[in-house]
């Protein structure tokens, strides 16, 4: 194994540095601790070369990722297709669009398995036999999977009222399961008292430095798949407001190793719900500070973080790029699932639906160019939000198992002259 390349911690703020602990906030002004790296000594090892010669999961860049030693936790974890969407580009009027497609991710069909696997790998390495989040849903299944294979003890806490097939993909994996009376905010401030006063990992409160990380093995796998080149737009659903920061620090990374050209030119466009949109809200009004949502309202659940942890600089993140942010409502949110389902085979959740109908805005809007490479980041799986497609979508027709019964459905004169085709050798 390589040598240790993740050195400490760093305040945003102030830059006061930490060792490598379970703490997420700087004592000295409560800024937000981020991983700091020897970037010569990630160089010693990490090339291109290397990176090819290694199996297709996020820990082939895990120079850039902070864990100490080989990972314990989500080996599998990453690796997820890039998809060319032509379909969907030629709807859009764009030429050279892209899908990076983590509702494929293993084990819990989210992005979230791969900041999941690099937090509960730490808490391995840091000696925590019991683990938890607060969360939307996806962090919920990822955590409650992934501790159940390593063999820790989950409390995983939600805000009742999710939707059954995030509920349920908790439960399956023997998690501690409880549902809080009140939206997100409420459960994360919870999960802050609760992780102090057990002394327990939580992936996003004390362990979030580390577990943030690992999202930017989303950013790492578009740069390679796209030919080693950061793209011209990148769009990305968010909630905290992570997610969108790390794929853009990944580029960055790739930029300063020379593993992709520079300077990267990135413009990152962040996708919300009209119902919750906070960040959103904050980069259309120019505003220097992000005023929470009190009351979040959207069927995307998962996006639903009225008072997003890393709001400020998402915000920040998105104008100096160059990029933009929009938000949509909830009848957008699942034309655009539709939309994305019936021209390239991908069925996201509410939150795929939001990225893709916020891109349509800016595309829409000229902010995204038409003839510009642009990647949309899907980040979850449609089966586990099946309730706003339920009522929506045309029910099978039932017949008996009888070919007159089906030729009268489809209509005789269009199955006889496929008949006849067929016939004249045709088709
Ligand atoms: C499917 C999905 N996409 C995107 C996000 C947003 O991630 P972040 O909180 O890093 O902004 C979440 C967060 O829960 C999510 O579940």
């Amino acid at each position: 194994m390589s040598e240790e390349t993740a050195i400490g911690l760093k305040c945003r703020l102030c830059g006061k540095t930490y060792p490598k602990e379970a703490l997420n906030f700087c004592t000295d002004d409560f800024g937000p601790l981020e991983v700091i790296y020897d970037y010569e000594a990630v160089a010693r090892t990490l090339s291109r070369e290397a990176i090819l010669s290694r199996p297709r999961s996020m820990w082939r860049y895990r120079e850039l990722l902070p864990v100490d030693g080989e990972p314990t936790v989500g080996r599998q974890v990453g690796g997820t297709p890039l998809v060319r969407a032509d379909r969907l580009a030629r709807e859009l009027g764009v030429s050279e669009l892209y899908i990076k497609n983590d509702a494929v991710n293993f084990p819990t069909l989210s992005f979230k398995d791969r900041v999941v696997a690099v937090a509960l790998s730490k808490a391995v390495e840091l000696g925590f036999q019991t683990v938890g989040c607060a969360s939307t849903g996806n962090l919920a299944n990822s955590v409650a999977a992934n501790a159940a294979a390593a063999g820790l003890e989950a409390y995983v806490l939600i805000p009742d009222g999710l939707e059954q097939g995030k509920v349920l993909g908790a439960t399956i994996y023997g998690a501690n399961v409880v549902a809080i009376e009140g939206n997100y905010d409420h459960v994360n401030r919870l999960c802050s008292q609760i992780a102090f006063r057990f002394g327990w990992g939580f992936v996003n409160v004390n362990l979030r430095p580390f577990y943030a990380e690992g999202s930017k093995s989303m950013g790492f796998e578009i740069a390679e798949d796209l030919g080693w080149r950061a793209p011209d737009h990148v769009v990305a659903p968010m909630a905290g407001g992570s997610l969108i920061g790390k794929i853009h620090k990944a580029f960055q990374e790739f930029e300063r190793l020379g593993l992709i050209d520079g300077p990267v030119k990135t413009r990152m466009h962040g996708a919300q719900a009209t119902g919750c949109n906070p960040i959103s809200a904050t980069v259309r009004s120019g505003a220097s500070k992000v005023k929470p949502v009190r009351d979040p309202r959207t069927i995307a659940k998962s996006l639903a973080i009225g008072d997003p942890a890393d709001g400020y600089f998402a915000s920040r993140l998105i104008v100096e790029s160059g990029g933009w942010s929009e938000d949509v409502d909830d009848e957008s949110i699942v034309e655009a699932m539709q939309l994305l389902a019936e021209t390239e085979g991908i069925w996201a959740e509410t939150a795929g639906g939001v990225t893709l109908a916020v891109a349509k805005k800016l595309i829409e809007q000229g902010r995204i160019g038409r003839d510009e490479s642009i990647v949309l980041c899907i980040t979850g799986n449609g089966l586990k939000t099946q309730e706003p497609m339920l009522e929506r979508m045309r029910k099978p027709i039932v017949i008996r198992p009888s070919l007159e019964e089906f030729e009268a459905l489809i209509g005789t004169s269009h199955a006889r002259a496929d008949a006849d085709a067929m016939a004249a050798g045709v088709v």
